[in-house]
């Protein structure tokens, strides 16, 4: 029998975003089990009310303490600000959450200029606000990009479809010059050549997936939770029906061969309140 520490590691986003912190994991610790759930039904997030996205959080993680997870991560930065003082104030478990670089981001900085683009409700959060006014005498451009989730979901969106949005929703980076970019929203680093094609090569780029696994490795560490288990897996999860749109997705942007089954939680009619 597997021991406790060999329990699955759960992970969850609105949808594919979280991927990136998926892999990020699965590099650093290819021993650990991992079932990450994409909510794909119900997404995006960033255009939801808190209540709204504190209800979809809960209802994975129930999911995913029941299927015995060890450790949680909350692999999108919607979620983190929304919900994750209520999960930890909820489950035993260790949660580990995401929120974007700004400070690696402003410590990287030339020219003290620093752009972060995230969701709308991510910039609007309480957190976020909390989280920038540690670096008030510092010059950040803030860019919420409504409509990108969406874009980087569907197979059908086309490079010149991503370019000709960030061009237009990112023009104030180009107009303030920064030479620094945080990335407040995973689903964002799988556009990153083209945000780099719009912006330039010069301006670097801070995303956090891997900074978020080496975190998640502490906590496991500290807690006595890691699993040196060969015979780990990786379950892949999604609330969505259409299969088809997600294995897409799977070959397209995780580039792993891995298959994506779908999986009901919560409350059916849900959707419908949301
Ligand atoms: N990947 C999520 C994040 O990091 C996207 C949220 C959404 O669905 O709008 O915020």
């Amino acid at each position: 029998m597997k021991s406790k520490n060999c329990s699955p590691i759960g992970l969850f986003d609105s949808g594919v975003g979280g991927w990136s912190v998926l892999n990020a994991v699965h590099e650093l610790m290819p021993h650990e089990s991992l079932i990450y759930v994409a909510d794909s039904a119900f997404a995006p997030y960033g255009d939801k009310s808190p209540k709204q996205i504190i209800e979809r959080s809960f209802s994975i993680v129930d999911f995913l303490v029941g299927e015995g997870c060890k450790a949680i991560v909350v692999a999108c930065n919607t979620a983190t600000a929304a919900a994750i003082s209520h999960l930890r104030d909820h489950y035993q478990v260790p949660i580990i959450g995401v929120e974007p670089g700004i400070k690696p981001a402003v410590e990287q900085s030339l020219t003290g200029r620093v752009g972060v683009m995230a969701t709308q409700y991510t910039v609007e959060s309480e957190k976020f606000q909390h989280l920038l006014s540690r670096f008030e005498n510092k010059q950040i451009v803030i860019q919420p990009c409504p409509g990108l989730v969406e874009l980087i979901e569907a197979p059908e969106t086309l490079d010149q479809q991503l370019l000709e949005y960030l061009s237009s929703q990112l023009s104030s980076f180009r107009r303030e010059g920064i030479d620094t970019l945080a990335l407040g929203c995973t689903h964002y680093g799988f556009v990153l050549d083209q945000i780099k094609t719009v912006l330039g090569e010069a301006v670097r780029i801070i995303d956090t997936p891997s900074a978020v696994a080496r975190e998640l490795k502490r906590r496991l560490d500290s807690e006595d939770l890691v699993c040196d288990d060969s015979t780990s897996s990786v379950q892949l999860l999604t609330t969505s029906e259409d299969l088809v749109r997600a294995q897409n997705r799977v070959e397209k942007l995780l580039k792993r061969d891995w298959v994506v089954t779908h999986q009901s939680i919560g409350d059916k009619d849900a959707k419908s309140v949301i």
